[in-house]
């Protein structure tokens, strides 16, 4: 971005960055040079400082086996130690942990004591299943209170856990299950959201009948609804049963550092989803430290996430971070528009939100309904608790950001526009409020002790002004460990030899001449970003032409949205004559479904067209470029003459 004379500088409010943890400019940059100087001895320091070990680590990063680096490695410790134990111990057993705020309303809220008897509990009744540490646990749980004490209860026994997001399909559980080679399944009988009952044991069901599955011995079942539910004696059990019998106190399982606190799956760029594994002692490290630099956490504040448990922002900033400060926090059940619009701003009143976290997708879908009913507007709402505001996922467009920084936050709140990835496990390039000055629509600098530069091909800086590959020069202590079961892949997919042992982010970026700062221009590879879930097109493929009946091949594309950032649009040949009018439009609805059920409904495709054929070259390559000029409805401007059969473009612009 280039720094034009209307480009509004946001500098940090005087009162809040005088009272901030990272406080001022100056304050920023030297930490940068701090960890310039000694970067393992910056780490160091702060993992001290932030972490509760039980052995104290000597060792601090470990190259030897690079690009597997270790962080802390003969250090041991328990990250649930460190978010509820710790925090009783220096006298916050009383304080709010969670302010539950169901979907219809209903409000719960549990203190650190009263959260770590729960997770006792069920930690103990995980041990009697025979949960061992090491053993991989898929918790595919609605957003409540006792997702949070599944996940802590996992980390207390030193299982590993898997989360799968409760949008995904019954063959997407399938496949993390058989992937982890889990052990057993924690859900819940239903989930509830915009005032309806959606499906997640009987999802679990449907999984678990499918081969692959024979790891799991138990499904553990949370009542959230009191819904129908099948049940399978000696299979399935009652967690609240469960924990009823269990005893309050369990010891920690004290693990290294290096132990593999969870897997999360995320889309790449080829068909198979990979299980990003992430570590206990240097991920809780960033899950803490950027929690408190990024969003400046305070003992009185109240900070909301937004995210859902099952993307990494609800891992690191619901799940780890808030708790490991002792800090309070809201975990909501519902959608951002049920009972209407102006649920978000509604809540923020009623909780006192001082910290409000979300995404640009919900951003700009608010700001529409707002503009259309002032009920639902910010302004009929007192947000004057809001102190800081943050965004992720994606990019957030300048015009998203000025109507969130004056309506939301009334002028006076900073945004931290934070990009990170779920295999970085916290923040890597973002404001700190106290800190930066703010420029819509950039992430900023890099957050200290990040080292994040862009470069070509080669591996070579750019020149800021010029675009590139955005890299992390240096190891840190929150990346990524490995794929699980795939180690191979992770070294191809971040750790390609032509960058000289940079981290490959998979994003392409652009520094400001004048103030170095960073935008993100958007992925460098076959990844769509919806609503700021990720989303391989290769996935999508998959999951088109697994409909055998019907579909000869199928290439998907991204194209830009207003709404959600990036559509996903599909370009279909069916094995039978292309279909035109109110055909096309069933069969579009048809496939749509058909990708719903293979992956989830965020996977389904806005835009379906149908064709002939797809436009390809001589070599049978298909010709990408052209058809994401078509889905964005843009006249083709490329050279055609290699295609075979050009008259399939005019059938691929028509879209049904
Ligand atoms: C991809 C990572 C970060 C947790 C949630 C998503 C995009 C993320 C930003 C941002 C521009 C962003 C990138 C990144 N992204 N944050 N602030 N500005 N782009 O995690 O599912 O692993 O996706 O999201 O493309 O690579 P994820």
């Amino acid at each position: 971005m280039s720094d034009t004379a209307e480009t509004k500088l946001y500098e940090p409010p005087a009162a809040l960055a005088g009272q901030a943890h990272v406080s001022g400019r100056a304050a920023y940059d030297k930490l940068v040079a701090e960890a310039e100087a000694d970067y393992e001895g910056y780490w160091a320091r702060l993992a001290r400082e932030l972490v509760t070990w039980k052995t104290p680590f000597t060792q601090v990063l470990d190259q030897s086996d690079a690009p597997f680096f270790k962080w802390f490695a003969d250090g041991t410790l328990n990250v649930s130690y460190n978010c509820l134990d710790r925090n009783i111990e220096r006298g916050l057993g009383d304080k709010t942990a969670i302010v539950f705020e169901a979907d219809d309303g209903a409000v719960t809220k549990v203190t650190y004591s009263e959260l770590l008897a729960r997770v006792g509990k069920l930690a103990n009744a995980l041990k009697a299943r025979g949960v061992k540490k090491g053993d991989r646990v898929v918790i595919y749980m609605p957003m409540s209170i006792e997702g949070v004490v599944a996940m802590q209860a996992c980390a207390r026994i030193g299982a590993t856990h898997s989360v799968v997001f409760g949008g995904f399909s019954a063959q997407s559980l399938r496949d993390r299950i058989e992937d982890a080679g889990a052990v057993m399944v924690i859900t819940a009988d239903e989930q509830a959201r915009g005032g309806k009952h959606l499906p997640l044991k009987s999802i679990v069901d449907e999984a678990l009948a499918m081969p692959g599955t024979g790891s799991i011995k138990d499904v553990i079942v949370y009542k959230r609804t009191g819904g129908n539910i099948a049940w399978k004696d000696g299979r399935d059990l009652w967690l609240h049963e469960l924990s009823a019998a269990a005893p309050e106190h369990c010891e920690p399982e004290w693990v290294g550092a290096e132990h593999p606190l969870f897997l999360l799956y995320t889309s790449g760029s080829t068909g198979k989803p990979k299980g990003v594994q992430h570590s206990t002692g240097g991920y809780l490290l960033h899950a803490a430290l950027t929690t408190k630099w990024t969003f400046d956490l305070k003992p009185d504040d109240v900070f909301w996430c937004t995210a859902d448990i099952g993307w990494v922002t609800g891992h690191t900033y619901i799940t780890y971070g808030p708790l490991a400060l002792g800090g309070t926090e809201i975990v909501f059940e519902g959608v951002p528009t049920y009972p209407d619009a102006g649920r978000f701003w509604k809540m923020i009143e009623r909780h006192k939100v001082t910290i409000f976290y979300t995404a640009p997708t919900a951003i700009r879908s608010l700001i529409k309904a707002a503009e259309a009913n002032d009920a639902v507007h910010p302004k009929s709402f007192d947000l004057s608790s809001l102190r800081i505001l943050g965004s992720v996922g994606e990019p957030i467009n300048p015009a998203a950001w000025e109507w969130y920084h004056l309506h939301v936050g009334g002028g006076r709140c900073p945004i931290v526009d934070t990009f990170w990835q779920t295999e970085t496990g916290g923040h890597m390039i973002t404001p700190l409020p106290g800190a930066t000055t703010l420029v819509p629509g950039s992430c900023t600098l890099p957050f200290p002790g990040i080292t994040a530069a862009i470069v070509d091909e080669t591996g070579n800086d750019v020149p800021n002004g010029q675009g590139g590959i955005l890299v992390v020069k240096k190891p840190w202590p929150s990346m990524i460990r490995t794929i699980y079961g795939d180690p191979e892949r992770f070294k191809k997919s971040y750790y390609p030899p032509e960058l000289k042992g940079y981290y490959l982010a998979g994003d392409g970026a652009i520094r400001d001449e004048k103030t170095g700062y960073f935008t993100i221009t958007g992925r460098i590879d076959d990844v769509l970003n919806v609503s700021g879930h990720r989303m391989g097109t290769m996935e999508i493929e998959s999951a088109l032409v697994s409909c055998t009946d019907l579909v000869a091949e199928a290439a998907v594309v991204g194209r830009p949205d207003e709404t959600t950032g990036e559509a996903i649009c599909a370009f279909v040949v069916l094995k039978r004559p292309r279909p035109t009018g109110d055909e096309a439009k069933a069969i579009a609805k048809q496939l749509r479904d058909w990708v719903g059920k293979e992956i989830g409904p965020i996977a389904k495709p806005k835009d379906i067209r149908f064709g002939d054929n797809l436009p390809k070259t001589r070599s049978g390559k298909i010709m990408r470029r052209l058809l994401r000029s078509l889905a964005k409805g843009e006249a083709i401007t490329q050279d055609t003459s290699t295609l075979e059969n050009p008259a399939i473009l005019d059938q691929l612009a028509q879209t049904n």
